[in-house]
């Protein structure tokens, strides 16, 4: 999967509250190496604005919402808004990202496809273009 993709998660709605899961290459495409995840994000911050030569990932609001800006470096950009925890975004290798528009109390997941590896960082925008065009996806 080389293009980012929204995957609707299984959903067990429960009088008693539901509950959602994902399982690795079953619900996503990638064997899982690592999680974290963003909080207390004070209103109007944003975070990313890098890419990854190698790492995917996928993104689920478990709480709140926010917005994921995925942009090719080939002109191709796209507004993610994710504000459902049984909903969650795929995103491949080489896309530039931006995660802003946190709402109050917003928590994002994140699993990862490496470990972390700041040498798979693409952390200038222009060297990012160069690299993403470049590559062979
Ligand atoms: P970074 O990925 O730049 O954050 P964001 O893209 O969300 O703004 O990471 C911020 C800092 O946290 C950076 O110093 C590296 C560290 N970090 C880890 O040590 N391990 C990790 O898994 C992640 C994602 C970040």
């Amino acid at each position: 999967m080389n293009k980012p993709e929204i995957i609707k998660l299984p959903k067990i709605a429960d009088v008693r509250g539901n509950l959602s899961f994902f399982e690795t290459t079953k619900h996503i495409p990638f064997e899982i190496k690592r999680s974290y995840w963003i909080y207390d994000v004070p209103g109007g911050e944003t975070r990313g604005g890098h890419a990854y030569k190698e790492n995917c990932e996928f993104v689920v609001a478990l709480s709140g919402s926010f917005d994921v800006v995925l942009d090719n470096g080939n002109g191709g950009k796209e507004t993610f808004s994710l504000n459902r925890s049984y909903y969650g975004l795929y995103i491949p290798r080489l896309y530039w990202r931006q995660m802003c528009n946190f709402s109050t109390n917003a928590l994002a997941l994140v699993v990862a496809s490496t470990e972390y590896d700041e040498n798979d960082y693409l952390r200038n925008y222009d060297d990012f273009c160069s690299y993403a065009k470049d590559t062979k996806i």
